[in-house]
């Protein structure tokens, strides 16, 4: 048997996936341990199955000790991984693509609407007892139909934002490293693009890009600036992709017209001039949040440490 370590409080299924075959300690407090607490609970793990909201650096590798052969991350995001130390280690680590592809196109499409349509400031206007009535130029948000979305990252969870547009109505462009599948772009009539032209032609900029080195503050002020002032920009993908005071001052200014965040530059906490924005959507990392997507998260995360576990490859591997 050995010992596998879980960070945080995942779903019963994918515990007891893991408690069949293996000794498990999991964190089960509400909070997320603490870094110290974290230190010392890994010490002796064969297995780590971590949440984003733990750094997996080599601190925690070396404190885990020489016997860690796995860290499977409970997201598809790893950039709460330095995938270099693991593997200098000869430790594999995992994601958990796929699974959770529709759940989060779904909240980019959720903030797209709640952009374009006002509907945070319907919402806040309702509840805040002031008097309203149905009038020709109340709340007058942005129609989708005719539009044209541009998807930064053409992955799974891209293309499956960009099946909706498309059922909206909308035209799409997207911004990709790489040419994607030519029946996909044909099915969703989707054009490839450079970052410069996407931005200038799109009526909401969607981001769906990985968080790295590559894409640290990949949207700023100067890319603010290139987009129409009519035009929403979404974020689901990670924080620190846009830089969050450009985003803020854009946003005072009417450099775009709106924007929805699911992530944030310095998550949990917020530049707090959104707070006090009514033209920017704010959510709390909800992407993933549903039973039915959390769970099969989870499951894969956990099954990705059986088999490493057990000297097979990962479904997942991100090294
Ligand atoms: C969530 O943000 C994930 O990367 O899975």
């Amino acid at each position: 048997m050995a010992k596998v370590v879980v960070t945080g409080r995942i779903p019963e299924a994918a515990l007891d996936k893991l408690r069949a075959e293996h000794e498990v300690d999991a964190w089960d407090g509400e909070q997320s341990i603490s870094r110290a607490g974290l230190l010392a609970k890994v010490s002796g793990a064969d297995a780590l199955v971590t949440l984003l909201t733990e750094r997996v650096d080599a601190e925690l590798l070396d404190a885990a000790g020489e016997q860690l052969k796995v860290v499977s991350n409970v997201a598809v995001g790893y950039d709460n991984i330095v995938v270099a130390d693991c593997s200098a280690r000869g430790v594999r680590a995992t994601n958990t693509p796929g699974v959770l592809t529709e759940a989060t196109a779904d909240i980019a499409f959720g903030l797209i609407l709640m952009a374009t349509r006002r509907l945070g400031e319907g919402e806040r206007l309702i509840r805040s007892g002031t008097p309203w009535k149905w009038g020709m130029f109340f709340l007058l948000g942005s129609s989708l139909q005719g539009k044209t979305l541009g998807v930064v990252g053409m992955g799974g969870i891209g293309q499956a934002t960009a099946r909706r547009a498309k059922a909206f109505g909308m035209e799409v462009v997207y911004q990709s490293r790489s040419e994607i599948d030519p029946a996909i772009a044909a099915e969703l009539g989707a054009r490839r693009v450079e970052l410069d032209e996407l931005l200038a032609i799109s009526d909401v900029v969607s981001l769906h890009c990985p968080y790295g080195p590559n894409t640290h503050h990949l949207i700023g002020a100067e890319q603010l600036a290139a987009m129409k002032p009519e035009a929403y920009l979404v974020n689901t993908a990670r924080g620190p992709i846009v830089d969050e005071a450009a985003l803020a001052q854009a946003l005072r200014d009417g450099v775009i017209a709106g924007a929805g965040l699911d992530v944030f530059e310095k998550e949990p906490a917020l530049h707090p001039d959104l707070l006090e924005l009514e033209n920017v959507a704010l959510v709390p990392h909800l992407g993933s949040s549903t039973v039915e997507t959390r769970t099969a998260m989870a499951v894969l995360a956990c099954e990705n440490t059986l088999a490493v576990l057990r000297g097979e490859d990962p479904a997942t591997p991100v090294n």
